[in-house]
């Protein structure tokens, strides 16, 4: 029987190609940038598994082009460029890599914290640029994070590990999430409040939700208002959660301090947007899980989610339930 064959849309680390390829011929797209859409067409046309990025858009059309199309795996814990409805009406699982990236995340999350309170990027330029004279008393004053609240917008496993680095902090943290979380309230001193409340009371608010119809535009210029005037957003989630007119606004009219981000609403940002002018802005390529152990293990964990779904088995890191009948779609 002929092996099954996998489409993989950029390259990874290698340890996932070599699993995949103990049971699958495996085509890797190689270019720095995504496959364009008719290549991802014709790609799936004669795959079993497809192994995609959060830049692929993965729509109906690309599912229907697909014949033999069993399991698509997504390099990422997010799955909002996929649409999941339909690949379970298909019959086609989809994975993903929860878990590993989260820690990594939060990392980052609070890299940007702490670089935006304290202006790190913005010194670093200046001194690079020669311009550094003598210290200076009031020299690249910031805000600290110690004892500063932190808000947290989404209390899932990557906001878990924000409080937890934020606890280190001393941090005060609030707290939005559909459900409460009683071990963050017993473990972090976390306080679950509406989003209002945690908007007007934080002096850094983090956002860890997922993408979806809801969050979409979540903060926007009413949001912006309600937040303290020294107060300063951080966004490693996804992009278009943040309205980004109105957080151009808010920064420029000084209605917030400053902003550390890892995510857009157009990505990859254009390079002429105003925001990336702004000094106050952090702002960083959508590189929140890029660990050299985090990457390495996301590509076999992505790879195991395909290896599951050409057998017909259930995935390890499954998004969907579709039950697939025994080897054949
Ligand atoms: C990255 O943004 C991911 O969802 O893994
Ligand atoms: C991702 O790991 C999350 O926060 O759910």
């Amino acid at each position: 029987m002929d092996k099954p064959r996998v489409f993989v849309t950029r390259r990874i680390p290698e340890e996932g190609i070599a699993v995949l390829e103990r049971m699958a011929e495996v085509t890797i797209w190689t270019d720095e940038l995504p496959p364009p859409h008719e290549i991802l067409l014709r790609e799936v046309m004669r795959s079993d598994g497809l192994l995609c990025m959060l830049t692929d858009k993965i729509d109906i059309d690309v599912m229907d082009a697909g014949p033999n199309l069993k399991v698509i795996s997504n390099y990422a814990v997010g799955v909002d460029n996929i649409d999941v409805q339909a690949a379970t009406d298909r019959g086609i699982a989809v994975g993903n890599t929860p878990g590993v990236l989260t820690e990594t995340t939060a990392d980052l999350a609070f890299a940007l914290l702490l670089a935006t309170a304290r202006r790190i990027v913005e010194a670093d330029k200046y001194l690079r640029a020669c311009g550094w004279r003598a210290w200076g008393p009031t020299l690249f004053l910031g805000q600290d994070a110690h004892n500063a609240t932190l808000g947290i917008v989404g209390m899932g496993r990557i906001g878990r590990e924000m409080a937890r680095r934020a606890k280190g902090f001393s941090m005060p943290i609030l707290y939005t999430n559909p459900s409460p979380s009683p071990e963050v309230e017993e473990e972090f001193g976390a306080k679950r409040v509406s989003l209002d409340d945690l908007l007007r009371q934080s002096d850094f608010v983090s956002i860890h939700t997922p993408l979806t119809p809801e969050t979409r535009h979540l903060i926007s210029e009413r949001e912006f208002d309600l937040m303290k005037p020294t107060a300063i957003l951080i966004n490693t989630a996804r992009g278009p959660i943040v309205d980004q007119k109105a957080l151009y606004q808010a920064l420029s009219n000084g209605k917030i301090a400053g902003a550390g981000l890892d995510v857009f609403e157009e990505e990859p940002v254009d390079c002429g947007d105003p925001l990336l002018a702004l000094d106050n802005v952090v702002a960083v390529p959508h590189i929140g899980s890029a660990s050299v152990a985090t990457r390495t293990k996301m590509a076999v964990m992505a790879a195991e989610n395909i290896i599951a779904g050409l057998k017909s088995e259930p995935l390890p890191h499954p998004v969907n339930t579709v039950s697939i009948p025994g080897g054949t779609k």
